[in-house]
Protein backbone atom coordinates (compact mmCIF):
# COMPACT_ATOMS: atom_id res chain seq x y z
CA UNK A 1 0.00 0.00 0.00
CA UNK A 2 1.25 3.65 -0.48
CA UNK A 3 0.78 5.37 2.31
CA UNK A 4 0.54 9.09 1.21
CA UNK A 5 -2.72 10.62 2.04
CA UNK A 6 -4.05 7.71 3.76
CA UNK A 7 -5.18 8.11 7.27
CA UNK A 8 -3.42 6.42 10.00
CA UNK A 9 -4.90 5.93 13.83
CA UNK A 10 -1.68 5.23 15.97
CA UNK A 11 -1.89 4.32 19.33
CA UNK A 12 0.40 5.37 21.96
CA UNK A 13 1.26 8.20 20.07
CA UNK A 14 2.63 10.23 23.05
CA UNK A 15 6.31 8.71 23.65
CA UNK A 16 8.24 6.38 23.01
CA UNK A 17 8.55 4.13 19.67
CA UNK A 18 5.17 5.59 18.47
CA UNK A 19 6.72 9.06 18.17
CA UNK A 20 8.99 7.70 16.00
CA UNK A 21 6.57 5.90 13.96
CA UNK A 22 4.38 8.83 14.04
CA UNK A 23 6.96 11.11 12.76
CA UNK A 24 7.43 8.11 9.87
CA UNK A 25 4.78 7.95 8.11
CA UNK A 26 3.94 11.53 8.64
CA UNK A 27 7.41 12.46 7.09
CA UNK A 28 6.01 9.45 3.90
CA UNK A 29 2.82 11.71 3.33
CA UNK A 30 0.02 10.10 5.73
CA UNK A 31 -2.31 12.07 7.79
CA UNK A 32 -1.45 11.05 11.67
CA UNK A 33 -4.45 10.52 13.94
CA UNK A 34 -2.23 9.90 17.29
CA UNK A 35 -4.01 8.65 20.41
CA UNK A 36 -2.49 7.73 24.16
CA UNK A 37 -3.59 9.48 27.39
CA UNK A 38 -1.65 12.01 27.86
CA UNK A 39 -2.52 15.27 25.67
CA UNK A 40 0.77 17.05 26.29
CA UNK A 41 2.62 14.22 25.08
CA UNK A 42 0.44 14.04 21.87
CA UNK A 43 0.46 18.06 21.58
CA UNK A 44 4.25 17.73 21.39
CA UNK A 45 4.78 15.13 18.92
CA UNK A 46 1.74 17.14 16.72
CA UNK A 47 4.55 19.81 17.08
CA UNK A 48 7.06 18.47 15.83
CA UNK A 49 5.50 17.07 12.80
CA UNK A 50 3.85 20.14 11.48
CA UNK A 51 7.19 22.11 11.96
CA UNK A 52 8.71 19.40 9.43
CA UNK A 53 4.99 20.12 6.92
CA UNK A 54 3.02 16.73 8.47
CA UNK A 55 -0.39 16.24 9.26
CA UNK A 56 -1.02 15.44 13.42
CA UNK A 57 -4.44 15.12 14.65
CA UNK A 58 -4.06 14.72 18.72
CA UNK A 59 -6.69 12.37 20.25
CA UNK A 60 -6.57 11.68 23.63
CA UNK A 61 -8.48 8.39 25.12
CA UNK A 62 -7.58 6.09 27.53
CA UNK A 63 -7.13 2.54 26.40
CA UNK A 64 -8.43 0.94 29.54
CA UNK A 65 -12.36 2.01 28.09
CA UNK A 66 -12.27 -1.14 26.16
CA UNK A 67 -16.44 -1.03 25.71
CA UNK A 68 -15.68 2.74 24.28
CA UNK A 69 -13.64 2.41 21.48
CA UNK A 70 -16.37 2.51 18.75
CA UNK A 71 -16.54 6.29 20.07
CA UNK A 72 -12.52 6.62 19.43
CA UNK A 73 -13.18 5.28 16.20
CA UNK A 74 -16.28 7.52 15.45
CA UNK A 75 -13.69 10.63 16.33
CA UNK A 76 -11.51 9.66 14.13
CA UNK A 77 -13.36 9.11 11.28
CA UNK A 78 -15.21 12.49 11.77
CA UNK A 79 -12.07 14.05 11.40
CA UNK A 80 -11.10 13.37 7.82
CA UNK A 81 -12.57 10.73 6.66
CA UNK A 82 -11.99 6.83 7.13
CA UNK A 83 -9.21 5.22 8.49
CA UNK A 84 -7.31 3.69 6.12
CA UNK A 85 -4.64 2.50 8.30
CA UNK A 86 -4.45 1.15 12.06
CA UNK A 87 -1.02 1.13 13.83
CA UNK A 88 -1.42 -0.62 17.21
CA UNK A 89 1.51 0.16 19.14
CA UNK A 90 0.57 1.33 22.70
CA UNK A 91 1.39 -1.26 25.28
CA UNK A 92 2.23 -1.86 29.14
CA UNK A 93 4.27 -4.47 31.12
CA UNK A 94 4.40 -5.47 34.82
CA UNK A 95 7.38 -7.05 35.64
CA UNK A 96 6.96 -9.57 39.16
CA UNK A 97 7.38 -13.01 39.77
CA UNK A 98 3.86 -14.99 38.76
CA UNK A 99 2.78 -15.32 42.22
CA UNK A 100 2.91 -11.72 42.92
CA UNK A 101 0.94 -10.02 39.89
CA UNK A 102 -2.49 -9.24 41.19
CA UNK A 103 -5.44 -9.97 38.87
CA UNK A 104 -5.78 -6.88 38.02
CA UNK A 105 -2.32 -6.24 36.86
CA UNK A 106 -2.57 -9.42 34.23
CA UNK A 107 -5.60 -8.44 33.24
CA UNK A 108 -4.55 -4.57 31.85
CA UNK A 109 -1.73 -6.65 30.28
CA UNK A 110 -4.14 -9.12 28.08
CA UNK A 111 -6.38 -5.48 27.74
CA UNK A 112 -3.98 -3.31 26.17
CA UNK A 113 -1.67 -5.03 24.72
CA UNK A 114 -3.92 -7.91 22.94
CA UNK A 115 -8.13 -7.17 23.27
CA UNK A 116 -8.13 -3.31 22.14
CA UNK A 117 -5.74 -3.94 19.08
CA UNK A 118 -8.26 -7.26 18.32
CA UNK A 119 -11.12 -4.66 19.11
CA UNK A 120 -9.83 -1.86 17.32
CA UNK A 121 -9.20 -3.60 14.32
CA UNK A 122 -12.66 -5.54 14.77
CA UNK A 123 -14.42 -1.84 14.73
CA UNK A 124 -12.60 -1.11 11.54
CA UNK A 125 -12.44 -3.56 9.59
CA UNK A 126 -15.51 -3.09 7.69
CA UNK A 127 -14.83 -0.08 6.20
CA UNK A 128 -11.23 -1.61 5.89
CA UNK A 129 -12.76 -4.20 3.47
CA UNK A 130 -14.30 -1.68 1.11
CA UNK A 131 -11.46 0.97 0.57
CA UNK A 132 -8.71 -1.35 0.91
CA UNK A 133 -6.40 -0.89 4.62
CA UNK A 134 -3.55 -2.06 6.79
CA UNK A 135 -3.06 -3.56 10.56
CA UNK A 136 0.40 -2.81 11.84
CA UNK A 137 0.48 -4.26 14.92
CA UNK A 138 3.58 -3.76 17.51
CA UNK A 139 3.89 -7.40 19.27
CA UNK A 140 8.17 -8.34 20.63
CA UNK A 141 10.45 -10.72 20.53
CA UNK A 142 8.98 -11.56 23.76
CA UNK A 143 5.81 -13.09 22.16
CA UNK A 144 8.32 -15.45 20.49
CA UNK A 145 9.65 -16.89 23.60
CA UNK A 146 8.60 -16.36 26.82
CA UNK A 147 10.29 -14.06 29.52
CA UNK A 148 10.53 -14.67 32.81
CA UNK A 149 9.09 -12.24 35.31
CA UNK A 150 7.18 -10.60 32.05
CA UNK A 151 5.09 -13.77 31.58
CA UNK A 152 1.39 -11.64 31.19
CA UNK A 153 3.56 -9.72 28.33
CA UNK A 154 4.61 -12.47 26.88
CA UNK A 155 1.19 -13.88 25.99
CA UNK A 156 -0.59 -10.49 25.27
CA UNK A 157 2.15 -10.60 22.28
CA UNK A 158 1.96 -14.12 21.49
CA UNK A 159 -1.56 -13.95 21.33
CA UNK A 160 -0.89 -10.59 19.11
CA UNK A 161 1.69 -12.29 16.55
CA UNK A 162 -0.90 -15.62 16.27
CA UNK A 163 -4.02 -13.24 16.20
CA UNK A 164 -2.44 -11.31 13.28
CA UNK A 165 -1.51 -14.90 11.73
CA UNK A 166 -4.85 -16.15 11.58
CA UNK A 167 -6.12 -12.75 10.48
CA UNK A 168 -3.85 -12.77 7.49
CA UNK A 169 -4.92 -16.22 6.38
CA UNK A 170 -8.80 -15.09 7.16
CA UNK A 171 -8.23 -11.64 5.04
CA UNK A 172 -5.98 -13.02 2.13
CA UNK A 173 -8.10 -12.58 -0.60
CA UNK A 174 -9.48 -8.62 0.22
CA UNK A 175 -7.60 -5.20 0.36
CA UNK A 176 -6.78 -5.44 3.98
CA UNK A 177 -3.17 -6.37 4.81
CA UNK A 178 -1.87 -7.51 8.27
CA UNK A 179 1.80 -7.38 9.96
CA UNK A 180 3.44 -7.83 13.20
CA UNK A 181 6.42 -6.33 14.43
CA UNK A 182 8.69 -8.26 16.77
CA UNK A 183 11.07 -6.25 18.62
CA UNK A 184 13.56 -7.28 21.18
CA UNK A 185 15.47 -4.69 23.36
CA UNK A 186 15.00 -0.79 21.61
CA UNK A 187 17.56 1.42 22.85
CA UNK A 188 17.05 5.52 23.41
CA UNK A 189 13.11 5.70 23.74
CA UNK A 190 10.69 3.59 25.32
CA UNK A 191 9.62 1.41 28.30
CA UNK A 192 13.03 -0.34 28.24
CA UNK A 193 15.41 2.32 27.53
CA UNK A 194 12.93 3.88 30.67
CA UNK A 195 13.97 0.95 32.89
CA UNK A 196 17.09 1.88 33.29
CA UNK A 197 18.76 -1.69 33.31
CA UNK A 198 21.40 -3.05 30.57
CA UNK A 199 20.40 -5.62 27.62
CA UNK A 200 22.09 -8.64 27.65
CA UNK A 201 25.20 -8.03 26.23
CA UNK A 202 24.94 -11.21 23.46
CA UNK A 203 21.36 -9.05 22.25
CA UNK A 204 22.21 -5.68 22.52
CA UNK A 205 19.44 -2.91 21.55
CA UNK A 206 18.17 -1.48 18.61
CA UNK A 207 17.02 2.13 17.49
CA UNK A 208 13.54 3.01 17.82
CA UNK A 209 13.88 4.39 14.16
CA UNK A 210 14.21 0.67 13.38
CA UNK A 211 11.01 -0.47 14.47
CA UNK A 212 9.39 2.92 12.52
CA UNK A 213 10.98 1.52 9.16
CA UNK A 214 10.06 -1.58 9.70
CA UNK A 215 5.91 -0.62 10.16
CA UNK A 216 6.89 1.59 6.78
CA UNK A 217 8.40 -1.41 4.93
CA UNK A 218 5.20 -3.68 6.46
CA UNK A 219 2.60 -1.32 5.20
CA UNK A 220 4.45 -0.74 1.92
CA UNK A 221 5.07 -4.36 1.32
CA UNK A 222 2.19 -6.25 3.19
CA UNK A 223 4.79 -7.87 5.05
CA UNK A 224 3.93 -10.66 7.64
CA UNK A 225 6.03 -10.50 9.97
CA UNK A 226 9.52 -8.36 10.86
CA UNK A 227 11.74 -8.67 13.59
CA UNK A 228 14.13 -5.83 14.62
CA UNK A 229 17.05 -7.07 16.42
CA UNK A 230 20.56 -6.20 15.94
CA UNK A 231 21.98 -9.82 15.51
CA UNK A 232 20.48 -12.24 13.69
CA UNK A 233 17.38 -13.82 15.59
CA UNK A 234 15.51 -16.16 13.53
CA UNK A 235 18.09 -18.94 13.80
CA UNK A 236 17.55 -18.81 17.53
CA UNK A 237 13.90 -18.76 17.42
CA UNK A 238 13.76 -21.53 15.48
CA UNK A 239 16.03 -23.91 17.69
CA UNK A 240 13.66 -22.78 20.49
CA UNK A 241 10.79 -24.65 18.12
CA UNK A 242 12.40 -27.60 17.54
CA UNK A 243 13.37 -27.84 21.04
CA UNK A 244 11.97 -25.36 23.87
CA UNK A 245 14.15 -26.86 26.57
CA UNK A 246 16.86 -25.71 24.60
CA UNK A 247 15.82 -22.59 23.68
CA UNK A 248 15.45 -21.97 27.54
CA UNK A 249 19.04 -22.76 27.99
CA UNK A 250 20.06 -20.55 25.35
CA UNK A 251 18.13 -17.62 26.86
CA UNK A 252 19.30 -17.88 30.60
CA UNK A 253 23.17 -18.39 29.01
CA UNK A 254 21.94 -14.62 26.94
CA UNK A 255 21.01 -13.66 30.66
CA UNK A 256 17.37 -12.46 29.36
CA UNK A 257 15.68 -13.62 32.67
CA UNK A 258 18.51 -12.01 35.08
CA UNK A 259 17.86 -9.08 32.91
CA UNK A 260 13.80 -9.48 33.55
CA UNK A 261 14.47 -9.83 37.14
CA UNK A 262 16.17 -6.31 37.85
CA UNK A 263 13.23 -4.93 36.42
CA UNK A 264 11.12 -5.64 39.15
CA UNK A 265 10.00 -2.68 40.86
N1 LIG B 1 10.76 -0.46 24.14
C1 LIG B 1 11.07 -1.70 23.84
O1 LIG B 1 12.22 -2.13 24.09
C2 LIG B 1 10.06 -2.59 23.17
C3 LIG B 1 10.48 -3.86 22.73
C4 LIG B 1 9.57 -4.69 22.13
C5 LIG B 1 8.27 -4.27 21.93
N2 LIG B 1 7.86 -3.04 22.35
C6 LIG B 1 6.47 -2.64 22.12
O2 LIG B 1 6.46 -1.41 21.41
C7 LIG B 1 5.26 -0.70 21.72
C8 LIG B 1 5.60 0.72 22.15
O3 LIG B 1 6.36 0.61 23.36
P1 LIG B 1 7.25 1.78 23.96
O4 LIG B 1 8.52 1.16 24.37
O5 LIG B 1 7.24 2.96 23.09
O6 LIG B 1 6.41 2.06 25.30
P2 LIG B 1 6.21 3.39 26.15
O7 LIG B 1 7.35 4.33 25.95
O8 LIG B 1 5.89 2.94 27.52
O9 LIG B 1 4.92 4.06 25.48
C9 LIG B 1 3.69 3.41 25.56
C10 LIG B 1 2.65 4.20 24.80
O10 LIG B 1 1.37 3.55 25.00
C11 LIG B 1 0.45 4.50 25.53
N3 LIG B 1 -0.48 3.89 26.47
C12 LIG B 1 -0.18 3.06 27.51
N4 LIG B 1 -1.31 2.78 28.22
C13 LIG B 1 -2.32 3.45 27.60
C14 LIG B 1 -3.71 3.58 27.86
N5 LIG B 1 -4.31 2.98 28.92
N6 LIG B 1 -4.45 4.35 27.03
C15 LIG B 1 -3.87 4.99 25.97
N7 LIG B 1 -2.58 4.89 25.68
C16 LIG B 1 -1.81 4.14 26.48
C17 LIG B 1 1.32 5.53 26.24
O11 LIG B 1 0.65 6.78 26.29
P3 LIG B 1 0.06 7.47 27.63
O12 LIG B 1 0.84 6.99 28.80
O13 LIG B 1 0.18 8.92 27.32
O14 LIG B 1 -1.36 7.00 27.68
C18 LIG B 1 2.53 5.61 25.32
O15 LIG B 1 2.27 6.51 24.26
C19 LIG B 1 4.56 -1.51 22.81
O16 LIG B 1 3.55 -2.29 22.27
C20 LIG B 1 5.67 -2.38 23.38
O17 LIG B 1 5.18 -3.55 23.96
C21 LIG B 1 8.75 -2.19 22.97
Amino acid sequence: MDIRDKIVLLTGASRGIGTYIAKTLAKNGAEIIGTARSVDGLNVVKAEIEKDGGVFHALPFDLHKINELSSLVSQASAINGDVDILVNNAGIEHYNEYQDYSADDVRDVIKINLRVPMELTRLLLPSMLEGGGHVVSIASLAGKKGVAYNTPYSASKAGLIMWTDGMRQEYHESKVGFSVICPGYISDAGMFYDGHVDPPALLGTSKPQAVADAVLKAIRKNSAEIIVNKGPMKPLLAIGQISPSFGDTVVRKFGVSKVSKKRIK
